[in-house]
């Protein structure tokens, strides 16, 4: 018998893998609405498509170089420091990824030996601890609860130090839960891990979304000694598939992270990348109607909350609401299942993000509005 890598035992199939396929097979007289996945519905900025559909016809359609074109690398460069006030070398300190959540395991073979402690978000992105399991490190939890705005709880992280891990995973602005780091908590969180000698990796795909304060890790003093921070263009320029994002560090980082990189894949399609330099340059007209279209979207998954008795935080930020359900529901898949099975209305079961999460969903904006008041009328049927 051929069996699977004991690195498997530990990881389960992706929950949006299992759940989108069920969904798929479910015979319903009335479309399923989903407010689960956070894959942007809207269209990219047209400069954007008519670079792409013009320079898919050039003819350049052999592989490119490993760390991009140094144009894109210049845009991205350009970008941190026009958005975050962050310079960032175009030829040493960035590496284009093709879209963050790769960039997850290359950043984890490059660093991690087997049983490295890993300390990671819960409740947090899934991959953060799959990625983990499958290089043979160990995940380390760290609490973020309510009570404590969704924020890492310093006197217990130091408890955690002792273990000495050798990467620790944070995700600011936070999802699922919209949570905001301060400038203050990005200083202690650099200040823990220049202590400790801990890499920092911030995961940052959603500066962009419904927040007027984009923020990076790497703007506070003495970051790029020991942090780097992963940026996607999937959410900020609607391009989710397209597969671009970017890691940002000091050169001897980088480095790591492209042996194994460069050993895994290529660069990305020419085109995209001359796409994506035209994205990562286009004026903040761009980020407005983003906000103003998130914004009024946000307004109605608000009342759709508030009709399923759930609370949010109306200070939360990025591409998701984040909700408590009632006392006297604890449990998250039932309740997510029990309204998918009625209402035909998929929304994410927050337990999936970890034991921090029970008792919580998720509602994804990635939906038109059309969709969205449909959600109310069957809700309030
Ligand atoms: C927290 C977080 N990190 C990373 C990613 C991956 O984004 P990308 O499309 O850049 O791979 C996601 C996508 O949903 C995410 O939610």
């Amino acid at each position: 018998m051929i069996t699977e890598a004991q690195r498997l035992q530990s990881v389960q199939e992706y929950y949006f893998s299992k759940k989108l396929q069920e969904i798929a097979n479910m015979k319903t007289e009335i479309p399923i609405i989903s407010l689960g996945i956070g894959s942007p519905d809207l269209q990219p900025h047209p400069e954007v498509i008519e670079e792409l559909i013009n320079v898919s016809q050039s003819g350049i359609n052999g592989y490119q170089s490993y760390r991009g074109i140094p144009e894109m690398r210049e845009a991205m460069s350009t970008f941190y420091q026009n958005k975050f006030n962050v310079s960032a070398n175009p030829s040493t300190e960035i590496l284009p990824l093709i879209g963050s959540k790769e960039g997850i395991m290359h950043i984890s073979m490059a660093f991690l030996n087997e049983g490295d402690k890993v300390l990671i978000p819960n409740p947090g992105y899934p991959t953060y601890s799959s990625v983990t399991e499958l290089v043979q490190a160990e995940p380390l939890f760290y609490d973020l609860k309510d009570e404590n705005n969704w924020l890492p709880d310093f006197e217990k992280l130091e408890k955690l130090a002792e273990q000495q891990p050798k990467i620790m995973w944070i995700n600011y602005p936070h999802m699922p839960t919209g949570a905001k780091a301060s400038k203050d908590v990005l200083r202690k969180l650099v200040e823990f891990a220049t202590r400790h000698n801990i890499l920092i990796v911030n995961d940052n795909p959603y500066s962009f979304i419904l927040n007027d304060e984009p923020m990076s890790i790497l703007s506070i003093d003495g970051a790029k000694e020991v942090c780097i921070e992963l940026n996607s263009l999937s959410k900020t320029f609607n391009i989710a598939g397209w597969r671009v994002g970017m890691v940002i560090g000091k050169e001897n980082f980088i480095n790591s992270i492209l042996k194994v990189k460069s050993n895994m894949d290529s660069g990305m399609n020419f085109a995209i990348q001359k796409a994506a330099t035209k994205a990562l340059l286009v004026d903040n007209s761009w980020y407005d109607e983003l906000t103003n279209i998130y914004a009024e979207r946000r307004k109605i998954i608000w009342e759709i909350a508030d009709l399923l008795n759930v609370k949010y935080n109306r200070e939360a930020v990025g591409m998701f609401i984040w909700a408590k359900l009632p006392n006297d529901k604890k449990d998250d898949k039932t309740f997510i299942d029990e309204i998918l099975y009625d209402k035909k209305i998929f929304i994410t079961p927050g337990s999936i993000f970890g034991s921090n999460g029970k008792g919580f969903i998720r509602f994804s904006l990635c939906a038109p509005l059309e969709k969205l008041i449909e959600v109310k009328k069957r809700l309030e049927a």
